[in-house]
């Protein structure tokens, strides 16, 4: 069966981790504390020149997590990483080429939006799972029910201000399909091996979602 975004990021709720990884040696061993958590869907972030060789490594080691690729702003990285094994890919906005890149790489893709009209934008390409990037606290709550009447059928994996405290106000909104953030693995803590902080972070984070779905 073909994967889709919206397969991805329902298997992510509540929490996409976005991982900043430095060192190729930690990749597996964040991704299984991730993992030992409860989560099962990771973006690793194309921010540090380690990250394509992290991605490879966690395909390899883990291969059970749905592992994609972040932070995608070149056409070209699309299918670096798909080399690299991603199965998904994320960009914190939205353009044609990116678009043309995501159908050649075939890659499931997220794009990000930030307004109404990069939404119609990438609604007119058929997408209708969107990162909203950045996702400020008050402002984007505000933002997210407001697009609710006119974006029928469009669902956001708010990014990018998302923590702990706030979770809960986005993932009780009808459109939000999950979140993603790097509260859960931060990079003094991955620096640190404290992996054990790290699933804590992630067991955490499931039981404010599971406190939600309890009270629906
Ligand atoms: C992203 O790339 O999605 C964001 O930079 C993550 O932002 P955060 O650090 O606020 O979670």
């Amino acid at each position: 069966m073909t994967l889709t975004i919206e397969e991805v990021l329902r298997q992510a709720r509540p929490v996409m981790p976005v991982l900043v990884i430095e060192e190729v040696g930690l990749a597996v061993d964040l991704a299984r504390a991730l993992q030992a958590g409860g989560l099962r869907v990771l973006e690793v972030t194309l921010r540090t020149p380690q990250a394509l060789d992290a991605l490879a490594a966690i395909r390899r080691e883990v291969p059970e997590l749905l592992l994609g690729a972040g932070t995608l702003i070149h056409a070209e990285q699309f299918i670096e990483a798909r080399q690299a094994g991603a199965q998904f890919v994320v960009s914190p906005g939205f353009t044609e080429r990116l678009a043309r890149a995501a159908v050649d790489a075939n890659l499931p893709y997220l794009p990000g939006v930030m307004t109404p009209s990069e939404v119609l934008l990438a609604v007119e390409h058929g997408y209708r799972s969107l990162k909203l990037f950045p996702a400020d606290e008050t402002a984007s709550v505000k933002m997210l029910k407001s697009f609710k009447g006119p974006f029928t059928g469009i669902r956001f994996c708010p990014t990018g201000g998302v923590t702990a405290d706030n979770l809960l106000g986005f993932l009780r909104l009808p459109n939000v399909a999950c979140v993603g953030g790097t509260w859960v693995a931060p990079s003094s803590l991955i620096r640190a091996r404290a992996w054990d902080q790290i699933t804590q972070l992630a067991v955490e984070a499931c039981s404010l979602a599971a406190s939600l779905e309890l009270q629906s």
